[in-house]
C-alpha cells in the first residue's frame, strides 16, 4: 500500500518512522515533510489545503491512504473532500470528516457535545458581541481566575486566564468586539477554572469501536517550572505515573465510551485521533479540550511506545474494525525533549546550521523544523527544530538519556527545558 502522510513536524516524523516500519507500506510520501522525514520516505512539496494537487498526487501515485497529521486540513474538509469524489473515495482516510473536525475548531460546538453526552468538563456559557452585557453578568457568579475561549482556531493562542475580574471584563471586549483574535473570538466561551494537573489522552477509533493510545504529558511554557510564554510544547513524556489504572478506568467510562457513543448517536463521521485534554481534578478526569488529531510533541512518546504496525491498525480503523487489531504497547517510560531556536516563541532566526544529530545512538532524533540548504546541510527552518526521545525502565532514566543526547546536538542559539519530567518525579 502507498500512504500519503500530511504534515511537517514533529509528530509528523514521528507517524513517519513508525508507518515506514510496517511491511504493510510500499511506499510513503510526506507532503511536505522536513529533512528528518526523507529517512521514512519521500517529501513530496505540496501544500495541506491546496486540496486539488493533493488529488492529483493521490491518483498519479496509487496512493491508498492518506494519514493527516496537522487539524487545519481536517477542519477545512478534506476527508470529506475525499469521501465525496468518486475517484478518492476508494482512498482510506485517517482523519475525522469536517463536522468531527468542528470538535477542535469550534469550543462552543465541543462543549455542547460534552454536555450532550454527559462527559464531564468545566461548567460554561457561550457569548457574542450582542450578548456581551449577559457575559459580564456570567463572569461576575464565577471565581477567579477566569477562563475565557476564542470559539475558533487561534493557533494555540486563544486561551486566557486571567486573575481579576476587572481585567477579564477587558479582555471580553477586545475578544468580542475588537476581535482580539480575529473572526475565532467573534463567539467567546466562558469557563470555570479547573484547578489540577493536566494529561492528554489519545484514543484511535473508527466511529463505532476504539484503541486507547498511550497517555502523554506535555510541557507547554518556554520557561523552567512552567513560566514564559505558551509554545507549541517543549516535550513529553508517556506514559504519565498519575494516570494510573483505577485513573485511566474513570477516563475510559466517563470520557472515552460516551465520547465515541455521542459521535454515533451524532451520526458523524470520524474515523481517526480524538486526543482528549484532561484536567485530573484530585483524582477525577475532566475534559479540557478535544483535538481532532495526535499532539506535538506527544506523538513523539507516543508512536515511539507503539509496538504493532500502525499502518494495519489504520486499516483497521478505515474498514470499521478495530475491534479486531491489536494494539501492543512497549511498557517502558518515553521521554522528548524539545530543542528549540533561540527566541522562540517570538521572533526567532532561521538558517542556523545543526551539527551533530549523527553522534546520537541512544536516542531516536525526530525532526521538526529543519530542513537542508543548497549545499545539503542541515539547517533550522523553524521554532521548535528537533526533538530527542529516550525509552528507560523508569522515567528519570529516559530523560538521563535524552539530555544527554540533547548536548550532542548544536546550532547557534539552541534552547531547551532541562526540568521536563521533573514535576512527576516529585509527585
Ligand atoms: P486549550 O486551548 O483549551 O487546551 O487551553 C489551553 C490551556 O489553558 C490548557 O492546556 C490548560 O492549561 C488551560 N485551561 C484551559 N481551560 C481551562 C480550565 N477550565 N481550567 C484551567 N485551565 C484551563
Ligand atoms: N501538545 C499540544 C498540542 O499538540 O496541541
Amino acid at each position: 500500500m502507498n500512504i500519503l502522510l500530511l504534515g511537517s513536524g514533529g509528530r509528523e516524523h514521528a507517524i513517519a518512522y513508525k508507518i515506514a516500519q510496517s511491511p504493510k507500506c510500499q511506499q510513503l510520501f510526506i507532503a511536505p515533510g522536513n529533512a528528518g522525514t526523507k529517512a521514512c520516505g519521500t517529501n513530496v512539496d505540496i501544500k495541506n489545503d491546496d486540496f486539488p494537487a493533493i488529488k492529483q498526487f493521490v491518483l498519479e501515485n496509487s496512493v491508498q491512504m492518506l494519514v493527516v497529521g496537522p487539524e487545519a486540513p481536517l477542519v477545512a474538509g478534506i476527508a470529506d473532500f475525499f469521501k465525496n469524489d468518486p475517484q478518492l473515495s476508494h482512498v482510506a482516510v485517517i482523519g475525522p470528516s469536517k463536522h468531527g473536525a468542528t470538535l477542535e475548531g469550534s469550543k462552543d460546538f465541543a462543549k455542547q457535545f460534552m454536555q450532550r453526552h454527559g462527559i464531564p468538563t468545566a461548567r460554561y456559557q457561550s457569548f457574542t458581541k450582542d450578548t456581551l452585557p449577559q457575559a459580564v453578568e456570567f463572569l461576575k457568579t464565577l471565581n477567579p481566575p477566569y477562563v475565557l475561549k476564542a470559539d475558533g482556531l487561534a493557533a494555540g493562542k486563544g486561551v486566557l486566564i486571567i486573575d481579576n475580574l476587572p481585567q477579564a471584563e477587558a479582555e471580553l471586549h477586545n475578544m468580542l468586539e475588537n476581535a482580539k483574535f480575529g473572526n475565532a473570538s467573534s463567539k467567546v466561551v466562558i469557563e470555570e477554572f479547573l484547578s489540577g494537573i493536566e494529561l492528554s489522552v489519545f484514543v484511535l477509533t473508527d466511529g463505532r469501536h476504539y484503541k486507547l493510545l498511550p497517555s502523554a504529558k506535555d510541557y507547554k511554557r518556554i520557561g523552567e517550572h512552567d513560566t514564559g510564554l505558551n509554545t507549541g510544547g517543549m516535550g513529553s513524556v508517556s506514559p504519565v505515573p498519575f494516570a494510573d489504572k483505577a485513573f485511566m478506568q474513570k477516563v475510559e467510562q466517563r470520557i472515552v465510551v460516551p465520547t465515541v457513543q455521542g459521535l454515533q448517536a451524532d451520526n458523524i463521521d470520524y474515523c481517526g485521533f480524538i486526543f482528549i485534554g484532561l484536567m485530573n481534578v484530585a483524582g477525577d478526569p475532566y475534559v479540557i479540550e478535544y483535538n481532532v488529531r495526535m499532539g506535538d510533541p506527544e506523538t513523539e512518546s507516543v508512536f515511539p511506545r507503539i509496538n504493532s504496525d500502525v499502518a494495519e491498525l489504520f486499516q483497521h480503523a478505515a474498514n470499521g474494525t478495530l475491534d479486531q487489531a491489536e494494539l501492543q504497547i512497549n511498557p517502558q517510560t518515553a521521554a522528548c525533549v524539545m530543542m528549540v531556536a533561540g527566541g522562540y516563541p517570538e521572533s526567532y532566526r532561521k538558517g542556523d546550521i545543526i551539527t551533530g544529530t549523527e553522534n546520537v545512538s541512544e536516542s531516536l532524533v525526530f525532526h521538526a523544523g529543519t530542513k537542508l540548504n543548497a549545499d545539503n546541510q542541515l539547517i533550522t527552518n523553524g521554532g521548535r527544530v528537533i526533538c530527542v526521545t529516550s525509552f528507560a525502565d523508569n522515567l528519570e532514566q529516559a530523560l538521563a538519556k535524552s539530555f544527554s543526547s540533547v548536548d550532542k546536538i548544536h546550532w547557534d542559539g539552541k534552547f531547551f527545558r532541562s526540568d521536563i519530567g521533573q514535576d512527576l518525579l516529585n509527585l
